[in-house]
């Protein structure tokens, strides 16, 4: 499917020498998060916040009046959520993991257990901070990988006296974002309803979520209407706009308790700002409203999907070895048993021969794609870069530090003596 949009912006991209990739690579400790991004030629280590905006969200930003409360753009915003979603009450945050801290906080006691498809790592991260226990439920049926296992789950809530919320990650992020099915979801709610647990959705990639439903054949309604049907399922749906929303920033939360609501609101207070900004500039409110409406865009969603795909069945071909089925954000390269910290090294190979950056999630390399950014010409080029990286020598890297929490982010390594990069 062809790009539903033309190009009125431009941004060059940074081209390197190999000699000076080298000394970037070793500066970084071979870890492509700790690389300079003005380094980078084509950069495919998140989908999240790094999206093109149209014309019309650039024009809204300029328009948008900034105030200390009451501002225009929350009531412009708050419209398309409730339209889009059906919540009747919409808070901005500043971002999806803002959404999560403070909804955690709200709604866990120490000792509580959350259960998921998959958590999300910051999810994590929020829920344990909060002295509680989250458990992974994934089931990993094929087509839809992202699934929550549902005996499991009727299991885990009877055995564990705490179990407080279910949540449900759409996409589940895992894997390059496999979609969780409309029965799925809907079984879900009906087990939450029984045990008196609250379904909560982390609704960051709902649109890439519906776009599955409709593909696998489970629906044949529009996206918008299995958006629709998706949200009211849930008691709350949390997110960060900065991947499906089409925004560099934003998130927000929707629920239906207006007493809830009413608590959510001096939360935000006190964790972020007046309730109309959620700790954004209105101007990143602005942008939000047009974000939302052109997330459901099914044109859209077609062409950004069948990409990470073509970039996948390339690699494929090149007998790279991917997860499959191909996901709705990324494109995941299984882990090389046998070769220590292979996703380090093969990132180290793809940077130093190529400018090409990818990023390393629970040990394998994964190639996200941002939103309206790159060419199908982009795509390609990454992908013959990628493979021919792929079937090279790989270098031999040492740990120099890792840190107990968030190592990929932070590690950094040396070569081995001997090795090439
Ligand atoms: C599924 C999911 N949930 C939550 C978050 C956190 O959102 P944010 O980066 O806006 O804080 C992310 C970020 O990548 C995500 O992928």
């Amino acid at each position: 499917m062809w790009e539903p949009y033309r190009i009125k912006v431009v941004e060059p991209l940074p081209i390197t020498t190999r000699k000076k990739r080298k000394k970037i690579l070793e500066r970084a400790g071979y870890n492509p998060f700790l690389i300079p991004a003005r380094y980078v030629t084509i950069d495919l280590i998140s989908d999240s916040g790094t999206g093109a905006m149209t014309a019309q969200q650039w024009a809204a930003m300029i328009q948008a009046r900034e105030d200390f409360a009451g501002q225009a753009s929350f009531g412009e915003f708050a419209d398309a959520a409730i339209s889009l979603t059906g919540f009747p009450y919409i808070q901005p945050v500043h971002q999806g993991r803002s959404a999560e801290n403070i909804l955690f906080g709200m709604l866990l006691k120490t000792g509580d257990t959350v259960v998921a498809n998959t958590h999300f790592e910051t999810t994590r991260g929020n829920i344990e901070s909060q002295g509680c226990h989250a458990v992974d439920l994934p089931s990993n049926e094929l087509p839809f990988c992202g699934n929550i296992d549902l005996p499991q789950l009727r299991k885990t809530i009877t055995r564990r006296k705490r179990v407080k919320l279910i949540v449900l990650t759409i996409t589940s992020n895992i894997l390059g974002g496999q979609p969780v099915s409309l029965a799925n979801i809907t079984q879900a709610r009906r087990i939450a309803r029984q045990h008196g647990v609250a379904l909560l959705l982390d609704a960051s990639r709902f649109a890439d979520n519906a776009f599955f439903i409709k593909h696998y054949g489970e629906s044949k309604d529009s996206i918008r209407t299995i958006c629709r049907k998706i949200f009211q399922s849930a008691d709350i749906a949390y997110l960060s706009s900065k991947k499906d929303g089409l925004v560099n920033i934003g998130g927000f939360i929707g629920m239906r308790d207006k007493e809830l609501y009413e608590r959510l609101k001096r939360e935000v207070i006190r964790q972020e700002a007046f309730p109309t900004s959620g700790g954004l500039a209105a101007r990143d409110v602005a942008a939000m409203v047009g974000g939302l409406s052109d997330s459901t865009d099914e044109r859209f969603l077609r062409s950004h999907i069948e990409n990470i795909r073509f970039l996948g069945q390339s690699l494929k071909e090149n007998r790279v070895d991917i997860f499959e089925p191909i996901g709705g954000h990324a494109v995941v390269i299984m882990l090389r048993k046998g070769h220590p910290h292979f996703a380090f090294s093969l990132a180290a190979r793809i940077y130093a021969d190529s400018g090409i950056r990818v990023g390393i999630f629970d040990d394998c390399v994964r190639l996200a794609l941002p939103r309206r950014v790159y060419t199908l010409e982009h795509i390609k080029y990454a992908a013959e870069c990628i493979s021919k990286a792929y079937s090279a020598k790989l270098p031999h890297l040492k740990l120099a530090y890792r840190p107990r929490e968030f190592s990929n982010f932070f590690a950094r390594y040396t070569t081995a003596s001997g090795t090439k990069v």
